[in-house]
């Protein structure tokens, strides 16, 4: 069956991307929130993409409108009831993630599919919420989500063939790249990112270098559009932390374990750039700041 109507739950940072994007590729979507106002603040970073994108001239203001026209907001989750989709970009956290699918398995049609965005949880202990695991994936979009050009399209040992290379062909209709990957802690990305932005918190941690000159050698010398400090600054250190968590769970590897300076950053609150303060002091934000050990 094919994909007409996309519901997007979560109109946060990486909700409002992928409600963007699939708006633009042709999609009728609902986003949903759950206050108005997030709801709000969540289409309105879109629109300012949107208007960014006329300004460059990438799309016309008429097809901005039409793009405004395919998306709507709503609080309920009734209002994705008719959606043969639904991708989820709510809060990491397994409770939520399951109470939100087995609400939506009362609620949808038995056709349709479910995915998840989570970047570290198992897509199969979300899908065991629903009486539909056949039909649930992972569809793991990077930030900022109209940028990124790849989405990891994760199937576990219960996801129907069929359904598993419709979500593929549904990934590159949005604009991305599709990688095929496993239901394995962190999927492909995380899997090799994760280790390395550790690494270079413990690297800063034994003194090979300060934050800029780490920095500076792998947008520099390898050529990264960010280095690894700016990136942990950009992600999140929380989320990092959190998903560091949940890898060395499963593999109990050290390579996936959380340096103490990064625990203690978490715990004093020094988040990345949301919070305003991570590697980076963000109080003059056209001129962050590195922090020295
Ligand atoms: N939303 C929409 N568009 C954005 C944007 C945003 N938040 N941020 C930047 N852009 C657009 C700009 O408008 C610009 O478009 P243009 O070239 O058409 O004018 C383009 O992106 C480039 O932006 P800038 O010139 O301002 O800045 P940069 O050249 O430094 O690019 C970047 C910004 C794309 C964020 C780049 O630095 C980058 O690729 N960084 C690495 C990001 C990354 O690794 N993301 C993955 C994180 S890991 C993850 O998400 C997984 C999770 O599980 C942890």
């Amino acid at each position: 069956m094919a994909i007409e109507k996309v519901g997007v739950v979560g109109c946060g940072l990486m909700g409002s991307g992928i409600a963007q994007v699939c708006a633009q590729a042709g999609f009728q979507t609902v986003v949903r929130e759950f206050s108005p106002e997030l709801l709000e603040k969540g289409l309105k970073s879109i629109e300012k993409n949107l208007v960014r994108l006329v300004e460059k001239g990438t799309i016309t203001e008429s097809a901005k409108n039409e793009i405004r026209g395919r998306l709507n907001g709503a609080t309920s989750l009734d209002g994705l009831k008719d959606c043969d989709l639904v991708v989820e970009a709510i809060i990491e956290q397994l409770p939520a993630k399951r109470e939100l699918f087995s609400a939506l398995d009362a609620l949808c049609p038995a056709h349709t599919i479910f995915a998840s965005n989570t970047s570290s949880l198992t897509i199969t202990e979300i899908a065991a919420a629903t009486r539909r695991p056949q039909r649930f994936v992972g569809l793991h979009f990077f930030n900022p989500v109209p940028v990124m050009k790849l989405v990891e399209v994760v199937r576990t040992i219960a996801t129907d063939p069929v359904v598993y290379e419709e979500m593929v062909g549904f990934g590159a209709k949005v604009g991305k790249t599709p990688v095929r990957a496993l239901d394995s802690g962190g999927f492909i990305v995380n899997r090799l990112l994760v280790p390395y932005l550790l690494d270079a918190i413990r690297a800063l941690e034994e003194g090979v270098g300060s934050v800029v000159d780490i920095d500076n050698s792998m947008k520099l010398g390898c050529g990264y559009p960010m280095g690894p400090f700016t990136l942990l600054d950009f992600v999140g250190l929380d989320t990092t932390y959190y998903i560091s968590q949940i890898m060395f769970d499963e593999f109990k590897e050290r390579r996936f374990a959380a340096p103490p300076l990064l625990k203690r950053m978490v715990l004093a609150g020094w988040h990345g750039k949301k919070s305003g303060r991570g590697f980076y002091d963000y109080a003059d934000p056209a001129n962050p700041k590195p922090m020295s050990l």
